[in-house]
């Protein structure tokens, strides 16, 4: 195979590189890893580009050197140590043994290997042979506190992106405590960059909003344990003239589900540092001697083709390296859940009509949401007692997942394993099993608890809890809900200097559990869910193949939240469900039709009552299943564009095409009318410009370069939240 990474020996440079990108870094003075590119593939590379040297004041150099040019502090670093001569934020903080703060990691040396390893106990990105991909391990020591680090680089032969983590080793006899340690950094040289990052709330994830980056630092992070609807773990940095389709754009973000923080920071000579990796808050990590520590794993995708760009790379990724479920390429469901039909106020004999009339309608699965458990009729009790409410199935929850069966669709359990209620047996039971703060009482959220998950006889309670129902249940997929962050950090198994560990404790105690359950139920469908789109990212999506979106069904509220979620996650993990109107987040009224068009663009399903909508909108759901179920494959798996913004614009559009470039559906939508209406467009890309495209709908047909470069005007509505779906095929002529 050919070589994804060299080392030059005579200017100690690293270049890892394949057909699209390359990115360079070299051993300098002092053992400090200089970065010098990341971008577009360079073929010839002869030394252009070199650490600036310049005498510049308060920036100090190395010790022992008269040398006055050359500092660490304004070097473009690879991974940075502190307390020294850098005063950027840094990568790495280890408390030594003897109170000292300080770190000088220096080179040491550096290996390559074929195929990427995986990281113990952390989801990653994977490989499906060793000569798709290569890793080049880089080792760095600091010889005072006898620590070393390896850095870890992978690149594929055919994505645009590196992947990057790091792992520790304490090779001293002391015991130390690791305060900081990222994933990844990357410095670059003076160019100027919008930052894009993903801000929200509750029902409201994924505002996407865009800056000027200037000097100083800013973070993107989340503190709440969890991934969280406040700011999704994923920034991009571009340049300010990028688009959707062109200019350059870095993509960064984190296989993780825990707290995380970017750090974006502008340094006085207008330099870059991007930092990133597992919070630093309240973090301390206890490394006894001879101990080790594995980071999360962070990818680094370039784009030269703007925002679409990165996203193509971020989502071939996900589908095909992050997505490990053998549901990886099979077309999901179309389901019918009854949370917002019904919420808790349900019988089995409620539900058969439900389940009658999806089968009517031509749905395949229906999802048992909140509350057959327990004795749970609100959200006050039962989290923690997995065993099926004999009030509301008489018979036994197979009973009537056997009736589901029988009507030929699939069953679908929800479950919320992380959490406990006071009113529960298990906390009758195991008091202890809560995390809790000693001598303080716990905050509730939405009148609910954490369990201890870094304790290994929790998590084996809960999971022989969820895994007898499933078993007993031929249960076919699960919705693994989180309701609320995490508060209380502390462990009763972990002594006092260890409490730092919590927040990543918990994680990798999540992680731990999904492991064996995936493990043990490698047919069931697992979907991710906190409260709707909190726990949105790669981690997660490493274990279950799809997520809730968010808990806003509104179609117009969920544009932007489906537009910026697609800026990493492709349509096949994301799920999108018609509600009722008015919607029960917002109050909206919009057409039946506008709000499949948009739940059509994702995973595809139902959350209302089926039985209470009329003869003519029953048959319009029967349309909407049959229409789907028509182009599923290619919603699911096809390349997906955004071609017009609903932050920017009155409405937007999107598109999917088939690798072949034969089918291609797009969506507009469009928010408000007006008397005056503007006359819009909309251009497709992607296409094969000497192909003919015929609109199924119309029978016309189009020139792909028609569509593309000239485009067609879209409606001109007289009403509000309109929409309207294309489905073009090419013809087999030219
Ligand atoms: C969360 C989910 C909803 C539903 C409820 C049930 O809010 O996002 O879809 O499952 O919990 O309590």
């Amino acid at each position: 195979m050919t070589n994804l990474v060299e080392f030059d020996e005579n200017t100690k440079t690293f270049h890892l590189h394949n057909d699209l990108i390359s990115y360079i870094f070299q051993v300098e003075e002092g053992g400090l890893l200089s970065h010098l590119y990341f971008g577009k593939r360079v073929k010839q590379y002869h030394g252009l580009m070199k650490y600036q040297r310049a005498d510049r004041g308060f920036s100090g150099n190395l010790p022992g050197s008269l040398d006055r040019t050359f500092s660490p502090d304004t070097l473009l670093q690879e991974y940075s140590s502190s307390g020294i001569d850098d005063y950027r934020t840094p990568a790495v903080i280890v408390r030594q043994a003897d109170g000292s703060y300080s770190s000088r990691f220096q080179f040491d040396s550096y290996e390559i290997q074929a195929g990427k390893p995986m990281l113990d106990g952390l989801p990653s990105a994977f490989t499906e042979n060793d000569s798709e991909a290569q890793t080049l391990i880089v080792t760095l020591r600091d010889e005072v506190t006898q620590m070393k680090l390896d850095l870890l680089y992978t690149i594929y032969e055919d994505r645009a992106l590196v992947t990057r983590s790091v792992k520790v080793e304490n090779q001293s006899d002391n015991e130390v405590f690791l305060k900081k340690i990222a994933s990844m950094q990357i410095d670059f040289p003076n160019q100027k960059f919008d930052v894009i990052n993903l801000p929200g709330a509750h029902a409201s994830e994924r505002q996407m909003e865009r800056s000027r980056l200037n000097r100083g630092l800013r973070s993107f992070e989340s503190r709440r344990g969890s991934t969280s609807h406040q700011m999704n773990n994923f920034i991009a940095l571009t340049s300010p003239d990028a688009t959707e389709d062109q200019g350059d754009v870095y993509g960064f973000s984190l296989i993780y589900s825990g707290n995380f923080k970017f750090e974006v920071e502008r340094d006085p000579i207008q330099q870059t540092r991007v930092v990133a990796g597992i919070n630093d808050y309240n973090f301390s990590w206890k490394l006894k001697a001879h101990e080790t520590f594995q980071t999360p794993e962070a990818v680094m995708v370039y784009s030269p083709t703007g925002l679409n760009g990165m996203s193509q790379t971020f989502h071939h990724l996900i589908k095909e390296r992050i997505v490990r479920s053998r549901f990886q390429n099979m077309d999901r469901p179309i389901l019918v859940n009854n949370w917002e039909a019904t919420f808790m106020d349900f019988t089995e004999d409620q539900l058969k009509p439900i389940v009658d009339d999806a089968k009517k309608l031509g749905i395949e699965m229906f999802v048992l949401d909140d509350g057959w458990f327990g004795h749970r009729d609100d959200d006050n009790s039962s989290l923690g007692d997995w065993y099926v409410d004999k009030r509301k199935f008489p018979d036994g929850l197979r009973h009537f997942v056997d009736y589901v069966h029988d009507q030929g669709l699939k069953f679908g359990l929800w479950f919320e394993p992380e959490m406990i209620s006071f009113d529960s047996d298990l906390y009758r039971e195991h008091p202890d099993y809560l995390m809790q703060v000693p001598n303080r009482a716990p905050s509730p959220s939405r009148n609910e608890y954490l369990l201890d998950l870094t304790r290994e006889d929790v998590r084996e309670n809960i999971i022989n809890q969820v895994e007898k129902v499933l078993r007993e249940n031929a249960v076919d997929y699960v919705k693994w809900d989180m309701n609320r962050h995490l508060s209380d950090i502390y462990s009763q198994a972990l002594p006092a200097d260890q409490q730092g560990e919590v927040y990543h404790r918990y994680v990798l105690g999540l992680y731990a559990m999904l492991e064996k359950l995936t493990a043990d139920f490698p047919d069931i469908l697992f979907e991710g869910c906190s409260g709707g789109g909190g726990r949105f990212d790669m981690g997660i999506t490493y274990y279950m193949p799809q997520t809730w979106t968010s808990d806003n069904t509104d179609a117009v509220a969920r544009q932007r939240i489906q537009y910026a979620t697609s800026l990493v996650y492709p349509p096949s993990v994301m799920t999108a469900h018609v509600s009722v109107a008015p919607n029960q987040q917002t109050g909206r009224i919009t057409s039946l039709e506008t709000r499949a068009t948009c739940a059509m663009s994702a995973i595809f399903g139902y959350e209302l009552d089926l039985t209470q909508m009329s003869a003519e909108e029953q048959a319009e759901v029967k349309k909407q299943v049959e229409w789907y179920k028509s182009v599923r494959h290619l919603i699911q798996f096809g390349d997906f564009y955004r071609l017009t913004s609903p932050f920017e614009d009155n409405g937007c559009a999107w598109m999917f095409v088939s690798p072949d470039q034969n089918e291609v559906v797009v969506d507009t939508f469009q928010t408000m009318s007006s008397a005056q209406p503007l006359s819009t467009i909309t251009k497709l890309v992607n296409l094969d410009p000497n192909k003919q495209y015929q609109d199924l709908e119309t029978k016309k047909i189009y020139g792909g370069d028609e569509l593309m470069y000239m485009g067609f005007f879209n409606p001109l509505y007289h009403h509000d939240y309109a929409s309207k779906k294309y489905h073009f095929k090419a013809l087999n002529r030219h």
